[in-house]
């Protein structure tokens, strides 16, 4: 069995220049094959209301939900480091609340860090869930949760002004305590200033090839998703042709009669 990866190993990866790899999952199954695979970390996102319940953002995805999906990937995992999205208002309101929204990720469901989106005015929440244990992974740039001040899911920082509020939110998200970062949507330039400005690891969607590792949703690069595929996914298989392979061949041999045969019976 590898060792159990810690937060002190994924900063010593930037120290190292090792690049950090990490996926997102949300049950037993996939856990268990990205974890035998090596991945580094794995998120448990509030991508999980888009890819697996369907909604069309990750507004109505729950803590209760959350935590349903982070028990079953710790279950699958033994040595990625798991980190788990704290859902939109879990986190918002007070700091109070956030502690114990992150503290039930971590007791209730095996978490070892929690993420939460925001920069600047989401640094002493950062900083409130820090003091009592709970290591944080950052997430500025394209900030899901925001979608409706965005107006949709559009690359942020293009222009010189927002790039520096990017700056300074990385900058307020370090200094709070958060081990890492994602950086979301932002200009490949800007994604290499911002690994360059702070000392914790970044870890890149959407944000060019410089930040210190990269973060795919799984059903993205696996051809799961029929929604729209952004520029920034590759595709690595495409299982969906596969799983609908497997499921007409069983309709039409239950329908035909030769399943199930001798074999697939009992005595
Ligand atoms: O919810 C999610 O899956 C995420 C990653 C894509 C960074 O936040």
């Amino acid at each position: 069995m590898n060792k159990q990866k810690t937060i002190l190993d994924i900063g010593l990866m930037k120290q190292q220049q090792e690049k950090i790899s990490v996926l997102t999952a949300y049950d037993y199954p996939f856990a268990k094959l990205m974890d035998s695979a090596g991945i580094d970390i794995i998120l448990i996102g509030d991508s999980v209301g888009s890819v697996v319940s369907g909604y069309d953002n990750t507004l109505p995805v729950t803590l209760d939900e959350m935590i349903y999906h982070t028990r079953a990937v710790v279950r699958g995992s033994e040595q990625a480091l798991i980190v788990t999205d704290m859902p939109f208002m879990s986190y918002q309101i007070s700091k109070a609340d956030a502690r114990l929204n992150a503290g039930r990720l971590v007791k209730e469901a095996g978490a070892h860090a929690v993420k939460l989106e925001g920069g600047e005015h989401m640094a002493e929440t950062i900083r409130a869930i820090v003091d009592i244990d709970i290591p944080v992974m950052g997430h500025i740039g394209l900030t899901p949760q925001s979608i409706h001040r965005m107006g949709g899911f559009k690359v942020q920082g293009r222009q010189e002004e927002h790039a520096r509020k990017i700056i300074a939110d990385a900058k307020a998200v370090e200094q709070a305590g958060a081990f890492s970062m994602v950086l979301e949507g932002i200009p490949r330039d800007l994604a290499k200033e911002v690994t360059e400005a702070v000392s914790i690891p970044t870890i890149g969607i959407g944000a060019g090839a410089d930040c210190d590792g990269q973060v795919l949703v799984i059903h993205d690069i696996l051809g799961l998703c029929d929604k729209y595929s952004p520029k920034f996914v590759k595709r690595y298989a495409d299982i969906s042709e596969v799983i609908s392979q497997g499921i007409t061949d069983y309709i039409s041999e239950v329908k035909a009669g030769e399943f199930p045969t001798l074999d697939h019976s009992f005595k």
